[in-house]
Formats: C-alpha cells, structure tokens, sequence
C-alpha cells in the first residue's frame, strides 16, 4: 500500500509529483505530502486526507524545483493525521516510504535512548531516523569522505538492521539532483525520461511519461539524476499499456469504466487462447511446460485473497467437474501460516489482480521453497508474484485502477474457465454432466453477452439505489454462483460500508435465516442450472419469515418472479459462464447503492488497491 512518486530532472517536480500522487491514490488516501529540493533547504508539505488537499495547500506557494519525493498513505502505524503523513525529516534527509518496518518498536527504543527524537508514531520515521544516524555517525568518524559514499554505507548498514518488506526513496541535503532508494520486497518502477528520472510505486504513475520501464531489482541501492536511474542489475522492459489506459475516459468513476470494459476485457485475455474447436488445445505461452504440468498434477491448490480469492472458489467446480482433480482453495493468509501437505504431483495456483499482495506472495514463496510447481493468474505485467512463479497465465484486463475489482475477477474467471477446460482435455476427462461443450462456446460469446447485460445497466444501478436503508443485505448462491455471491456481499460492503454477507443456499437454515425479516434484503443467485429446485426451496423459506427478495434468474422464469420482490432476468448462459455474468448485476448493484449513498467509488474508505503488507 501507499504510492511512492519520485522525479529529478530538467522540468518543475512539483506538477509531475501531484500528478503521479493522483494516479497512484488508489494505493491510500490517508494523507499525500512532498518534499522538495529548494536553494536553501527542503520544501516540505504534508496533508491529512486525499491528494487533493495537498494539491489545494500548495496552490500559489511558487515552488519551482526540479527534484522531489512525494508520498500518499495507507495508515499502518499511527494515525492518519498531518503528523505522520509522509515525508518524514530525519537530520540531512527526507524519506517516503511504502511497507512495514516490523522491528521498529526496538530500534525506535534504542535511538530514543541515544537522544533522538520523534516527531510521528510511524515505522517510516523510525528507518529514516536510524539511516540519519548512522550517516551523521559515519560522516563525523570520517571528516572528509565523499557525502555519497557515507549516504550509501548509512542506508547499507539501515538495511541489515530493520526487518520487513519496503521500499524507500529519499533525498539528502547534501547531495541535490539526486535521489536514492531501495527496493526491497514492495515495488517500485523507475523510467529514465528525455530530461530526466521517474521512479514510483506503481506502472500507472509511469506509463503517461515513458513506456520504457525497470522494475527495480530487489535489495540494490538506486540513485536517479537528470541522466537516469543507475543501479545493478537493471533491465529496461516495454510495457505495452498507454496513458489512455490510465484515464477515466469520460465515465464518472474508473470502476464504473472498468465494468463497461469487461466485454473488452474478456476478448482481450482470450484473443490467442481459444482454440477453433473445444477439442483442440489452447493456446498458452509456454505449451509445453504447461502440458507436462497439467498431465502430472495429482492435488491443487489454488490460493488468493479478497475478489480473487472469489474467483479460485469458482475454478474449483470447474477443475473438479472438467479435470477431475483434487481442488482446494485457500486464503493466502491462512495457507502461508499452515502447514500444508505438499505430495508429489501437487501444484500451487495464486491468483492476485495486483501481483503483489503480501499474503499471497508469501503463499507462493512458501510453495516455492518447498520445491512445488507454481502458477501465477496475475493483470500486472511483470509484478512480483508474475515473476516469481514458475508459469504465469496472465489476464488482460489492462489497468484497473477503482479499489473495488471488477474487470480483473471475470477475467480471471475467464482464465480459469478456460484453463479448467483445457486440463481436462489433456487429461482426457469426459465430466459425467458434460457441460465443456457448451461452455467453450460460452466463453467464445463471453463478449457479446457481457455487452448485453451492460445495456441493462440503468435497470442494476436504480435497484442498488433503493438498497440503502436496509438492515443488511444478504447474498446467496449455491454451486457456482456461491463465490458470485461472496463476491456480490464483497462488493457491496467495500463500497457502501453497509452489512453484507454471502453465504452457500443451503447453510441459510444453519443459522444466517436468523437475521430474516422485512428490513433484510436477501439477493439470490438462482439461474436455471442443476440446483435451481433447491435454491427455489431457501428462497421459499426466506420469503415465508417476511424478508426482501431480489432474485436473479433465469429470463422468463415466472417461479421467480412470482416469488421475488424484484426479479432480474439474464439470457440463459453455459454453466461454466454464468458465474462471470452473474457476476455483473451485483457490481452494479453495489455501484448504485453506494452513488445514492454519496460515497467515494473509486477510493472507498479505509481500503486500498495493493496490499502489500500483512
Ligand atoms: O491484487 P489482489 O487480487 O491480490 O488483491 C486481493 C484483494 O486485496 C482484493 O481482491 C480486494 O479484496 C479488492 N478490494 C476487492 O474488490
């Protein structure tokens, strides 16, 4: 979490900081600040809230330097006030820092008792105070050394003591048109431009400069000037994503855009992939490997968190119906802290819109140490997580930029429907119930169905809007439209901060059928698929104790609509495709909700896009 932006160059920092800062907000909105190099010291200006305060608090202040850091947070440690909001100033330098130092009660103890003192209750302040101290230490023990070589043996010895996962940038008073950093377990990217250097948390904040990009190599100490970015180890990657991209292109909010994108989206990840006929093979970037992989698996695991931890629930019915195979499914927090068997033939799938999600990393470092083969589902091109596992099935969904996913889960589902499809050809599985057919040729109509149900959007968005005033809003599905319920509860209470939980049909009599009662609005998943009967059964028994039901089902299905207090129609679709069409109503319900409500669609509060710490 929290978007670090960097620039020294030939042009103003000021605007080219505030912009990156805006792009990267999606990462926290807890506070924004910046440092600058001025003539006489640093031009220091920090802001309790989003990066529009900042913006507005520096308007008319004139600063017209060309080298600076700036920072926009998701609190960890401390409030998010003024005070701790970064940079922090310790001495001769001024840091921003993205992570957690996680011993940094102790080091904070230690310099405190060596005269330090502290401004902010935060871990940043803490790394920033102990490089200061050692580079103050070193400077005095040798008078006359070069004041790089002293930043870099400070920052060098401050390494070896803090523990955690971070990146950081700072610049030295003594040192102008240069700034250091490190990344070391949280991102960052660093572009050299025309005139100068560009470095920051995330793709977004880069790409409207230059597509020529480096992520920077772990542990290797960075310094950028008008010249570059110079560090060991560097390679120059192109990205193929364009300023466009990054854009809200006329839609009101970027989840909204990023919803009317998912027909694009969809095609996009399967341009390439889909063969002619469901007999064929898919295509995938490393066929071979990926057919010796998928012929050997015995278990799989696949791990994730949030939305796409939705997603791999999903893709369990579909490996175990198409390919047979043992499927479990688990949240990246907890699997990283077990101990989970590992036996011959076990593959570890994670799947992370962002790429870098801690937990799930953590998860796919676990399997790799334990000798498993990996796989990645990631949309960042070239994120921590795509790289280091040892097979990456990427989506193309493109930049998603809104906190609440939306593009990035159907195309995983995309993904994973397709690969289920494909193991269980290579594995020459015919399922007893014999729905590949018909979901292969759903997945090449994915499309034009997803456009149809987006020209009904108006009619999603005005039910959401009358959702506000209830007490809770519960979400239920059975089979494959479990997870779209989970995911539809997920949606909701991210964007409107109201109650809302999903739960499997059949476990709403094992306790939850105990919230039911007028003021409660039950939203039920019930195409016409192999558990319809059932499912109409909990809804009878939902509807029996008085609760709201909005049902969706099934064009034409008068059972429904009979039963329901609102009845969404959707064309009848393959049973391996219905959960990603499903999955459109509800972010769509939630999105009218949380517009009625007032709330911030993009940047709902207290949540943040990449969560890269624990
Ligand atoms: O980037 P990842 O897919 O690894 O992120 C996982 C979750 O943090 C994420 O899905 C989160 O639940 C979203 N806010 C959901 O809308």
């Amino acid at each position: 979490m929290c978007g670090i932006v960097g620039y020294v160059g030939e042009r103003q920092a000021l605007p080219i900081l505030l912009e990156g800062l805006k792009r990267l907000e999606y990462r926290g909105y807890d506070s924004a600040g910046f440092a600058l190099q001025g003539p006489v010291d640093f031009e220091i200006k920090r802001n309790a809230g989003p990066v529009d305060g900042l913006v507005e608090v520096s308007k008319g202040l004139g600063l017209t330097e060309k080298e600076g850091i700036a920072h926009t947070r998701w609190a960890t440690h401390g409030a998010p006030n003024e005070t701790n909001a970064h940079p922090h100033r310790a001495g001769e330098i001024v840091l921003v820092h993205n992570g957690i130092i996680e011993n940094y009660a102790e080091i904070k103890e230690r310099l405190t008792a060596s005269g330090v003192k502290f401004s902010s209750q935060t871990d940043t302040e803490v790394f920033a105070q102990l490089i200061e101290a050692k580079r103050s230490r070193l400077a005095e023990d040798s008078p006359g050394a070069n004041p790089e070589t002293t930043l870099i043996a400070a920052m060098k010895a401050a390494m070896a003591e803090v523990e955690g996962h971070y990146a950081i940038v700072l610049m030295s008073r003594q040192i102008p048109g240069k700034l250091y950093g490190i990344q070391n377990g949280a991102p960052l990217v660093g572009s050299t431009l025309k005139d100068g250097a560009l470095i920051a948390s995330d793709l977004q904040a880069v790409i409207p400069h230059h597509n020529e990009v480096s992520f920077l190599p772990k542990g290797e100490i960075f310094i950028a000037d008008r010249d570059g970015i110079h560090c060991a180890g560097l390679k120059v990657e192109k990205i193929d994503w364009t300023a466009d991209k990054v854009e809200k292109g006329g839609y009101e909010s970027f989840m909204l855009k990023e919803i009317f994108q998912q027909p694009m989206v969809v095609a996009d990840t399967l341009t390439g992939r889909l063969p002619s006929d469901p007999k064929s093979p898919f295509i995938w970037d490393h066929q071979k490997a990926h057919e010796v992989l998928w012929k050997n698996v015995k278990r799989l695991y696949l791990v994730a968190c949030g939305t796409s931890a939705h997603a791999a629930m999903a893709a369990k019915y579909f490996f175990e119906r198409w390919a047979r195979l043992d499927c479990q499914v688990d949240i990246a927090s907890e699997f990283r802290y077990r101990d989970p068997v590992f036996e011959p033939g076990t593959v570890v799938g994670v799947i992370s819109q962002s790429g870098e999600t801690a937990d799930t990393l953590a998860a796919l470092r676990l399997a790799n140490e334990r000798g498993v083969s990996t796989f990645s589902i990631c949309n960042v091109p070239n994120s921590t997580i795509a790289r280091e596992s040892s097979f990456q099935y990427p989506t193309k969904a493109g930049p998603e930029i809104g906190v609440a996913s939306t593009k990035a889960f159907t195309a995983q589902l995309t993904v994973l429907c397709a690969l289920a499809l494909d193991v269980g050809r290579l594995r020459g599985i015919q399922s007893a119930r014999d729905t590949e057919q018909e979901s292969f040729l759903g997945l090449a109509r994915l499309p034009q169905d997803l456009d149809h149900i987006l020209s009904r959007s108006e009619e999603f968005i005005r039910i959401g809007e009358t959702l506000g005033k209830q007490r809770i809003i519960l979400f239920v599905g059975r089979g494959t439209m479990f997870p779209i319920a989970l995911e539809g509860a997920l949606k909701f209470k991210e964007l409107t901060y109201l109650p809302a939980e999903g739960f499997a049909a059949g476990e709403l009599k094992h306790g939850p059928i105990a919230y039911i009662d007028p003021e409660v609005t039950v939203i039920t998943l019930a195409p016409k698929d192999e558990w319809y009967q059932k499912t109409v059964s909990n809804l009878e028994e939902i509807r029996a104790r008085g609760g709201h039901l909005i049902t969706l089902g099934t064009e034409g299905d008068r059972v429904l609509e009979g039963l329901s207090d609102s009845f969404i129609g959707l064309p009848s679709a393959a049973w391996g495709t219905a959960p990603i069409l499903s999955a459109i109503p509800l972010q769509l319900l939630a999105y009218g909700c949380a517009r009625a409500l007032d709330r911030n669609i993009d940047k709902p509060r207290n949540l943040a896009k990449s969560v890269t710490v624990e």
